[in-house]
C-alpha cells in the first residue's frame, strides 16, 4: 500500500480535514527531501522520508482541534503515538516511530513525566537522520497556514514552549541541515 492509501483508508472524504493534511503533509516532505538532496554524503533513505513524511500526521483525525477540523476526543498532543498506533496496525513500524517522535522537536520519558502529559511514559525524540530531518522540516509548517513556510525565528519562539532545550535542539540541526 502507498503512503496515499494509507491516507485513503482514514481520511476518504475529500472535506476539510483532509485537504489540511494533505497539504501539510506534502509541504513537510517536500521540505525533507529538498534537505536529503542537500546532503549526499550522509546517504538517507529518501523514499523512507517520502512515505514517513506524508504519514507523520495521520494520528491528527482523533484529536480535539476543531479550528482545523479535527473533532475527535484526544488532546491534540497526543497526535504522534495515536498516529504510531494506527501505522503499527498497518503493519508500518518504522514509519510509526517518525509519527510519534515528531512533536516539537521530540519528547523525552523525563520529559514528558515531568510536566504530566497525556502521553505514554517512553521516549520520543527522532533517532535516525530520516526521523530528524522529518522532525526538523515539519517544524517550518503549521496546519492553520500549510501553504506559509515559516522563518526559522518563528520556529524558534513557537518551540520555546518546549523549553529552551527544544530550542537548543533546532538550532543544532539548523546546523546539521541548512547552515
Ligand atoms: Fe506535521
Amino acid at each position: 500500500m502507498m503512503p496515499t492509501d494509507i491516507i485513503d483508508k482514514y481520511y476518504p472524504k475529500n472535506d476539510d480535514l483532509r485537504k489540511i493534511l494533505v497539504s501539510h503533509s506534502f509541504a513537510v516532505a517536500d521540505k525533507a527531501l529538498a534537505i536529503a538532496r542537500l546532503h549526499p554524503e550522509m546517504q538517507l533513505d529518501s523514499l523512507f522520508i517520502y512515505e514517513a513524511a506524508i504519514l507523520h500526521d495521520i494520528g491528527i483525525f482523533k484529536t480535539n482541534a476543531p479550528e482545523i477540523y479535527c473533532f475527535g476526543t484526544f488532546p491534540y498532543i497526543c497526535h504522534g503515538y495515536l498516529g504510531s498506533d494506527i501505522l503499527k496496525a498497518e503493519n508500518r513500524p518504522s514509519h510509526a516511530l517518525v509519527c510519534e517522535r515528531h512533536t516539537g522537536t521530540g519528547l523525552s520519558k523525563a520529559y514528558i513525566m515531568e510536566n504530566n502529559l497525556p502521553l505514554p511514559q517512553r521516549d520520543m525524540a527522532p533517532v535516525s537522520l530520516e526521523e530528524q530531518i522529518i522532525c526538523f522540516a515539519d517544524k517550518f509548517f503549521s496546519k492553520t497556514h500549510p501553504g506559509k513556510e515559516k522563518t526559522a525565528d518563528k520556529v524558534r519562539k513557537n518551540l520555546a514552549k518546549y523549553g529552551t532545550d527544544s530550542v537548543n535542539k533546532f538550532d543544532e540541526w539548523y546546523e546539521m541541515f541548512l547552515a
